[in-house]
C-alpha cells in the first residue's frame, strides 16, 4: 500500500512511500481510508514545533474516515463494509481526560501513526460509525476540530439559546463552533482577516461579522455590540495574539474554552480573569461519548461540514502548503 511518511521535520520530507499493509489483531478492524482532513496540528507535527524530541518516521494525519476492510477474530461491533472513522484520542471512551489517553492521539508519534495512507488497523473501540447523511470527505472533517467545538461548547460550555458566542478567524475549529452556535440558538460574533469571509461567515449564520485586520481592537467593537456586557463564551484559537482581547470582550461570569495558539503560546494577566469571575477551561477534543452526542445531534438536523477545498491523495504537501497560507474556510480534505 502507499503511505506517506516523515523521516525528518519539515514538509520538504513528507514524501510517498510503498508500506505493508497492516494485519488486523484479534480486536482490531482494518479501515481503508477513503478521506483524510487537515487540522492546523499537522502542520505543526510536520514541522518540529509540536513536538521537537518525537520519534520519527511518522505517519501524519489524526482525521480521516474509510470503510472496514477485514475485522479480528474478537471484533463484534463492526463488519467488513461499514463506514466508520477513527477516534484523534485513540484512548479516551467516557468520563475525564486521564494520562494514558491524552497520548493515544493519532498522527502524533511514531507509536500511532496517523491516517495519511491506504490502510490503517484501529482497536473497535477507538472507531465510530459515519451517520448516513455524511461522505467520507465530510466524514473525515469531525474526529478533530467538530469534536473541539463541541467539546467546548456543548459538554464544556453548556450554550443555551440566547447567548452570545465570540469565534475567532475562520479555520476548522471556529466554523464549525459558529454551525453549533446557531444549532443550539445562540447569537454569533465572528472576527476574520477579510471582509470576502466575513460575508461567507453571515452566509453560514453569524450574526456579526468583525475584521480584525481593519478593527485591530475588535474587542472594544464586541462590547458595542453586546451593549458593553461581553459574549457569554469566546472559542479561543488565537493565543497570544487574541487572549487579552478575549478577556476583555467575555462577560463577567463568562467562559473561555481555551483551545489553541495559532499566533503562539500566551502569558496572561490573571487579575481580570478572578475580578470578573471569568471561567478558563482548557479543551483537548473530546471522548468518544461526546463524539456520539454530536454525531445524534448533527444526525438529527443533517448537519454538514463546510469544506473549503479537496485535494487527490498524490498532492498531499499541496493541500498542507495550501493550509499554510490560511487563505482557506473551513476544512480542507485529501481524497484517496
Ligand atoms: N485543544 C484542542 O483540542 C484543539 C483541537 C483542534 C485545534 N486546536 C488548535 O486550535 C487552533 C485552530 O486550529 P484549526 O485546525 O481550526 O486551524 P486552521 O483551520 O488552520 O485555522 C486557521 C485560521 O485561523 C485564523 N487565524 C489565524 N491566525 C489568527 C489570529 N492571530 N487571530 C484570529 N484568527 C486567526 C485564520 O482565519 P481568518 O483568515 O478568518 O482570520 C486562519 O485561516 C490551532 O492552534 C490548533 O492547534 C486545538
Amino acid at each position: 500500500m502507499k503511505a506517506y511518511e516523515l523521516d525528518k521535520f519539515g514538509l520538504e520530507n513528507l514524501r510517498i512511500v510503498e508500506a505493508e499493509r497492516p494485519v488486523p489483531g484479534d480486536d482490531e478492524v482494518l479501515v481503508k481510508i477513503q478521506a483524510a482532513s487537515l487540522n492546523f496540528r499537522d502542520l505543526m507535527i510536520i514541522s518540529g514545533k509540536y513536538n521537537p524530541r518525537m520519534k520519527l518516521p511518522v505517519v501524519p494525519l489524526s482525521d480521516g474516515a474509510g470503510e472496514v476492510a477485514a475485522v479480528g477474530a474478537n471484533v463484534t461491533a463492526f463488519k467488513v463494509g461499514d463506514r466508520v472513522m477513527p477516534l484523534f484520542v485513540q484512548k479516551w471512551f467516557d468520563g475525564k481526560l486521564d494520562k494514558a489517553a491524552s497520548q493515544s492521539s493519532l498522527g502524533g508519534d511514531a507509536r500511532s501513526n496517523g491516517v495519511l495512507r491506504e490502510y490503517a488497523a484501529f482497536n473497535e473501540r477507538s472507531v465510530i460509525g459515519i451517520p448516513d447523511h455524511l461522505s467520507y470527505a465530510e466524514a473525515a472533517t469531525l474526529p478533530c476540530t467538530a469534536l473541539t467545538a463541541w467539546n467546548a461548547l456543548v459538554d464544556s460550555g453548556n450554550v443555551k439559546a440566547g447567548e452570545t458566542v465570540l469565534t475567532l478567524g475562520t479555520g476548522g475549529v471556529s466554523i464549525f463552533a459558529v454551525q453549533i452556535a446557531k444549532l443550539f440558538g445562540a447569537r454569533v460574533i465572528a472576527t476574520t482577516s477579510s471582509d470576502e469571509k466575513a460575508a461567507k461567515l453571515k452566509a453560514l449564520g453569524a450574526d456579526e461579522t468583525i475584521n480584525y485586520r481593519s478593527t485591530p481592537d475588535w474587542e472594544a467593537k464586541v462590547l458595542e455590540l453586546t451593549d458593553d456586557i461581553g459574549v457569554d463564551h469566546v472559542v479561543e484559537v488565537g493565543g497570544a495574539a487574541t487572549i487579552e482581547k478575549s478577556i476583555a470582550s467575555v462577560r463577567m461570569g463568562g467562559s473561555i474554552a481555551l483551545i489553541g495558539s495559532l499566533s503562539g503560546g500566551a502569558t496572561i494577566n490573571t487579575v481580570p480573569i478572578f475580578m470578573r469571575s471569568i471561567r478558563l477551561q482548557g479543551i483537548f477534543v473530546g471522548s468518544k461519548a461526546m463524539f456520539g452526542r454530536m454525531l445524534d445531534e448533527f444526525t438529527r438536523v443533517k448537519m454538514r461540514p463546510v469544506i473549503d477545498r479537496r485535494f487527490d491523495f498524490k498532492a498531499a504537501c499541496d493541500a498542507l502548503r495550501y493550509m499554510e497560507r490560511g487563505e482557506h474556510f473551513g476544512k480542507i480534505v485529501i481524497e484517496f
